[in-house]
């Protein structure tokens, strides 16, 4: 599975990427139908629509954000979530360590659901994939 995905989170520490993910256990579920904590539930995130799930409730600034999660906006986001996009609300410092970014990104496509063929046709059917 790992090895399906693209680069650079093919080449992913998932050991390292589950360490990290400890930081956001407390706010997030990853499983199927699990519970929206402090934070939504993540699974099947990539490919989904931001601020999308209709059971959570989101700030203002996610629901309307308009935009698909994909690895390189989680990388974004999880960088630094407040200048990412101002006025949400997720209450998280950042990861400031790329290493730990990628690995939480493979980690999370691993035990999220993401296919990545099916991201991948789905991406070229609407847009250029970047
Ligand atoms: C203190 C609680 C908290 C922690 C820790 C936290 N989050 Fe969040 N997260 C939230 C909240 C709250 C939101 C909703 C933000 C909003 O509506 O503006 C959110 C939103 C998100 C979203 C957007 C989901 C969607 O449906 O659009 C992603 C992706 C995400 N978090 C990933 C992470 C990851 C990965 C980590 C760990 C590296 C993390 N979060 C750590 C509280 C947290």
């Amino acid at each position: 599975m790992l090895a399906a995905l693209p680069a650079p989170y093919n080449a992913g520490d998932l050991e390292n990427g589950r360490r990290a993910f400890a930081r956001c256990r407390s706010c997030h579920t990853i499983t199927p139908g699990g519970p929206n904590m402090a934070g939504p539930n993540l699974y099947g995130v990539f490919g989904r629509q931001a601020g999308a799930l209709d059971k959570y409730s989101y700030s203002h600034a996610l629901r309307s954000a308009g935009f698909t999660w994909d690895a390189d906006k989680l990388d974004h986001w999880l960088e630094n979530p407040k200048t990412f996009l101002p006025g949400n609300k997720m209450t998280f410092a950042g990861l400031r360590d790329a290493t730990d970014r990628r690995d939480v990104i493979a980690f999370l496509k691993v035990e999220t659901g993401y296919a990545p063929e099916t991201a991948k046709a789905a991406a070229t059917a609407t847009a250029p994939a970047s």
